[in-house]
């Protein structure tokens, strides 16, 4: 038995030293099949001896039990972020404030890895828990993944008990791979390496962790009390010493210039690294003088982090597509030559409407530059006018509409086109799908694709058709087996139950938009009674204008709709409120009781600002993603909590979509 224990100790050492030789030090001594060789003896032992195994045996490498969630634990000392710097200018005020401060310094600057913030805890040398950044209060434990990683030591050359963090992050090399494995199979691929370092690291089972083959670098202590390091540069010399992997690209400087310099050497040569970084960090070198300046609320005030720029990248302009929305607004949509930008491929991008077209004079043929705007939207930012082909024309909107061929009509004061045809095909569908919308009658899998067949197939020509869906209209469908049929009827038959202010909203009357729906539902109780109600009674209801009382009376008068209710009624829709009273409660019902999240850096509010509306609306407003957000209101250069909110399936709005939300509301 001491013999054998002799063994474990053995493989366990030279495993280590293997595995830190090949992973860390890049120079491997041995070839792959001497560790594997060794590990799988090591495997084989414990499976015969399990009083041999142990929670940093290197065999943890390979992944082990799938967990069912993972517990939250509270940060010994708060994960902060980073102040942003965009340019020279926003560089320089920070190297004043650093002077002022402290008077003279070096500085460290390192790459900004794009990964996950992750925190290490050491006891007397050996890994025992690894958590993400969560909300920088509280994270969630994933050591079990954390130990897949082959750059994190599972035991220290010293036995010292401390807390080290660094960024987990994905070589594009094993994205690329992944993402091909995953289209081979018919899987949807990740947008970039970050989200599927992200996705890799939230996997509750992490055998499906070891096998994303994840990296990570170390850049920061939390206590020096163990440590003889008296600057940053020290500090990740001791870590280097201990056994853990840092980033060999950082450099000490003597000034800001300096830093300019490294700046824009990286700025050129960041598509060369391996791993994809988005910024550069620069931290004052010596830990006194980080002592001296200390903290602010969210970060430290010795460090800052430069942003890149947006990738700008150039594409060409194949069409102009014009797509007819729900109230007959005509939307023009770039049609791009696919390209890729900040991770994903984009071939479409919104150009919002003419007078934009004009502004910026876009021609079908030019050349134009991308961008993703708050790194999500894609955007048309210019023409390269350079390469203008000789005969692009000015574009001009239609006259008719693309769908119906009625004349189309710019209402005074509105910069967008409309058709104004009410039997407007597309229209209709649009119209459709805004009836099985969440806010509406939230019919779960009814999507856009579908209600096009059916709309095509002439199964379904208005909204009160859904109700009478069979299987066998359903089963033909592409995309569509027998199961989905079976969801996608339950969900249909489920949703006849929705409160009346559901099926109010749905039919889409103009102005009426969600706050409206729930007041007139709330107060009129039943269709039958806001079918007679007269346009005076409507205007002295708070919350209800003079342009929403008036399209609600003429579109209850028509005889085209009394048809249509009737229709569903008959074919069982519910009529009647059955909410609860609202009346008591001021604010938005669209916000209403939502756990809502914002992150990231908003343009034309400041996060406490929109924080506080939202709370007015009866939001209430919280700072980590969980299963139970109901959104995510998210800005430039969110970070984790956006990458959590994308894992989840939660929703997620851009600062305009909130912005245009809100002026949506205020015109209800
Ligand atoms: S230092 C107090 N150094 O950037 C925060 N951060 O907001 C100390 N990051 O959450 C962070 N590379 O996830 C530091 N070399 C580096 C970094 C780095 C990437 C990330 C980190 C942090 C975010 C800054």
């Amino acid at each position: 038995m001491t013999e054998l224990k002799e063994r474990v100790a053995t493989l366990h050492q030279l495993l280590h030293q293997y595995n830190y030789e090949y992973h860390v030090q890049d120079n491997p001594s041995v070839p792959d099949a001497e560790y594997d060789k060794l590990l799988a003896e090591l495997i084989e032992i414990e499976a015969a001896h399990p009083e041999f195994k142990s929670s940093n045996s290197p065999t943890v490498r390979i992944g082990g039990q799938a967990q069912s969630t993972f517990n939250k634990v509270r940060h010994d000392t708060p994960m902060l972020s980073l102040g942003n710097a965009f340019n020279e200018e926003d560089l320089r005020r920070f190297d004043q404030r650093v002077r002022e401060a402290v008077g003279s310094v070096t500085y460290m600057c390192e790459l900004k890895i794009d990964g996950l913030a992750v925190s290490l805890k050491y006891v007397d040398g050996a890994f025992v828990q690894g958590l993400t950044r969560g909300d920088g209060t509280t994270g969630e434990d994933i050591t079990e993944n954390l130990k897949t990683i082959y750059a994190i030591p599972l035991t220290l050359e010293r036995p010292i008990s401390f807390e080290v963090r660094g960024e987990a992050y994905m070589p594009r090399k094993s994205f690329l791979k992944l993402n091909e494995i995953k289209e081979q199979n018919d899987e949807q691929p990740f947008a970039n390496p970050r989200n599927a370092a992200a996705g890799s690291l939230r996997q509750l089972d992490s055998k499906l962790a070891a096998e994303r083959k994840l990296d990570i670098f170390l850049y920061s202590i939390n206590d020096f009390t163990e440590l003889d390091a008296t600057s940053q540069s020290e500090a990740l010399a001791e870590l280097d010493g201990l056994g853990f992997k840092t980033n060999p690209e950082r450099r000490e400087v003597a000034s800001i210039e300096e830093v300019l310099e490294y700046i824009a050497y990286w700025t050129d040569h960041r598509t060369a690294l391996p791993y994809d970084i988005d910024g550069i960090v620069i931290k004052v070198n010596a830990i006194e003088h980080q002592e001296e300046m200390g903290f602010t609320q969210k970060s430290p005030r010795w460090a800052i982090a430069y942003k890149f720029p947006a990738e700008e990248v150039v594409s060409k302009l194949l069409d102009i597509e014009l797509s007819i929305g729900r109230t007959g607004v005509v939307t023009p949509t770039a049609v791009l030559e696919p390209v890729r930008v900040a991770g994903t491929t984009v071939s479409r991008a919104s150009l919002h409407n003419e007078d934009l077209i004009h502004e910026k004079d876009i021609r079908i043929g030019d050349s134009v530059v991308v961008k993703k705007a708050g790194d999500i939207i894609p955007e048309v930012v210019r023409v390269v006018l350079e390469r203008r082909p000789e005969h692009a024309e000015t574009y001009h909107m239609p006259t008719h509409c693309p769908s119906c061929g009625h004349e189309l009509v710019r209402i005074e004061g509105e910069v967008a086109l409309r058709c104004i045809n009410p039997k407007c095909q597309a229209q209709l569908v649009e119209g459709l799908i805004h009836f099985v919308s969440r806010q509406a009658m939230n019919i779960d899998g009814l999507g856009t694709k579908i209600i096009e067949q059916l709309y095509h197939n002439e199964l379904i020509r208005d909204v009160a058709d859904i109700f009478q869906l069979t299987k066998d209209d359903l089963l033909p469908l592409e995309r569509m087996g027998e199961k989905k049929a079976d969801n996608l009827l339950s969900a249909i038959e489920a949703s006849k139950q929705q409160s009346l202010e559901h099926l109010l909203f749905g039919l889409g009357i103009r102005h009426l938009g969600v706050k409206a729906s729930q007041v007139l539902a709330e107060k009129y109780e039943t269709m039958t009674r806001l079918m007679s109600v007269t346009e005076a009674e409507l205007t002295e209801i708070h919350d209800v204008g003079e342009k929403l009382a008036q399209s609600f009376v003429t579109y209850m008068a028509n005889e085209d709709i009394k048809a249509l209710i009737e229709k569903l009624q008959s074919r069982g829709v519910n009529m009647t409120y059955t909410g609860e009273k609202l009346s008591e409660v001021e604010g938005h019902p669209e916000f209403h009781g939502k756990t809502i999240v914002l992150t990231g850096k908003l343009q034309q509010m400041t996060r406490s600002e929109a924080g506080q509306w939202l709370k007015r609306q009866g939001a209430k407003v919280t700072s980590s993603v969980t299963k139970s957000t109901d959104l995510v209101i998210a800005g430039t250069d969110a970070g984790s909590k956006l990458t959590k909110a994308e894992s989840l399936g939660t929703p997620i709005w851009d600062e305009q979509t909130f912005i245009d939300k809100q002026n949506a509301m205020r015109e209800e």
